[in-house]
């Protein structure tokens, strides 16, 4: 399992999903760069979880609130205090900082220095505003992007004559000083969330929980998830974060293990309430603080989720006619709307000006709706395969039957089954297999 953990992180770099950050200074931090095909691919993540939450439910909305925030709401929101800080040791030597479990006789694990008292490590990325770094100008990168949607929620309740029950969604960037980053993409310090806040009447809170879980789990059934990856798990009060009534993380099996990709919470009025009483500004709804449903996913920890389940070995590979049959296969089986590349257009051969002039054409025509390449390099096996390592739904070539025929032949990753399309209806039945339109 962990073999497939770095063969999916050679992948990654190899064809330009993710690359370290600042990688010629020996990278940086647990940031990482999202190359062309992964800048694609969380793409098409974000809009398909954009479209799930406000064209399919009824009474969502999005939003779109500032990274920076008065420290004021972080105060509120309980992310400056105990709740939101990691216990660690710190080495009086190194000053490296290390969880409590991770030491062995009271000595530091790298260089056997004392270790001090165990001590609350805030995860709050501080920076500061204006020419002056004092106090008063410290802030903070948001630790969560569900703050700025409380505090937005009267506005969009106002301007878009909303009542209770409804919702609104989010995407954007978050950080997190944390002291174990790890696992590739997993857990970063800068990443991006998809986060929903359903506002509700305290009654109906329960009802709505279970609603919008349900309605996650069959989102990620959607997108490909096998039901025996996919779990979820009720966590315990003792672990739940500072503000969740209820908490259920769904998780997948990553290659290192089952690991939570998604929360769905019940914050309860923690929030409104906390934030009417620190601003002294009264958020209740009709004599009641609503409560918060909220779900909670990371893009890149998806991203990671989905080229984990979608990443496939083929033993000796699935063609049988090149000469290619040989050598082992990759096979990225993605939905096809997340896959970062949705076409491939390859001449039969390189050196006949005839099949190259057409597979420009038949390029130029499908590159402005789909995201596409043009590849004349290698065997056409060796470019099939180039194209099923990204995950490529459809390869378009062009024979000699083509320039008699006006057609190409569409080749689908999935079933390698080949079929005759004219050029003129390229766009429309790819538009149909893609999205049924
Ligand atoms: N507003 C609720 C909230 O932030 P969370 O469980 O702390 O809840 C939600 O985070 C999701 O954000 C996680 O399930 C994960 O997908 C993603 N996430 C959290 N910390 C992350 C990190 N350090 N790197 C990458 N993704 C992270």
């Amino acid at each position: 399992m962990e073999d497939t953990f770095s063969k999916i992180v050679s992948l990654c770099k190899r064809r330009g999903f993710v690359f370290p950050s600042s990688e010629i200074y020996g990278g940086f931090s647990s940031c990482y760069d999202f190359g062309p095909l992964g800048v694609e691919m969380k793409n098409n993540i974000k809009k398909l979880w954009w479209n799930e939450m406000t064209k399919k439910h009824d009474s969502i909305v999005g939003l779109d609130a500032s990274i920076l925030m008065s420290p004021l709401v972080w105060q509120a929101s309980g992310h400056l205090t105990a709740g939101f800080a990691d216990e660690l040791v710190e080495c009086k030597s190194c000053k490296k900082r290390f969880k409590l479990d991770d030491i062995k006789n009271g000595k530091c694990p790298e260089c056997k220095g004392e270790i001090g008292a165990p001590r609350k490590f805030n995860l709050m990325m501080k920076t500061f505003i204006g020419p002056v770094e004092d106090e008063a100008s410290t802030t903070y990168l948001r630790a969560e992007t569900c703050q700025g949607i409380y505090m937005n929620f009267e506005n969009v309740m106002r301007v878009m004559r909303l009542k209770l029950p409804f919702g609104i969604a989010q995407i954007g960037k978050a950080f997190r000083n944390e002291v174990t980053p790890r696992d590739f993409i997993f857990r970063m310090r800068e990443f991006e969330q998809m986060e929903m806040q359903w506002f509700c009447n305290p009654k109906e809170a329960d009802k709505y929980f279970e609603y919008f879980k349900e309605e996650r789990l069959k989102w990620y059934a959607d997108l490909g998830f096998s039901k025996k990856k996919l779990r979820t798990r009720e966590v315990p009060a003792d672990e739940r974060a500072h503000y969740a009534r209820k908490q259920i993380d769904i998780e997948y099996e990553f290659p290192f293990g089952f690991r939570e990709i998604e929360g769905v919470h019940n914050r309860g009025d923690w929030d409104l309430s906390n934030h009417s009483k620190y601003s002294r500004h009264e958020m209740k709804y009709e004599g009641y603080y609503p409560y918060i449903i909220e779900t909670s996913v990371g893009v890149e920890r998806l991203l990671f989720a989905l080229l984990s389940q979608a990443y496939t070995e083929v033993k000796g590979g699935r063609t049988e006619t090149t000469e290619s049959t040989k050598e082992q296969e990759i096979v990225l089986n993605l939905h096809k709307l997340v896959s970062p590349v949705k076409v491939a257009v390859f001449p039969l051969l390189k050196n006949k000006e005839e099949l190259t002039k057409m597979a420009e054409e038949t390029y130029r025509l499908v590159k402005p709706n789909f995201v596409s390449y043009y590849d004349e390099t290698g065997s056409i096996g060796r470019r099939y395969r180039r194209a099923d390592e990204i995950g490529v739904p459809y390869a378009l070539t062009i024979d000699f039957d083509s320039l008699k025929n006006k057609d190409v032949t569409v080749r689908s990753r999935d079933t390698m089954k080949q079929e005759r399309v004219p050029l003129s209806n390229i766009i429309e039945y790819l538009n149909k297999d893609l999205y049924n339109v």
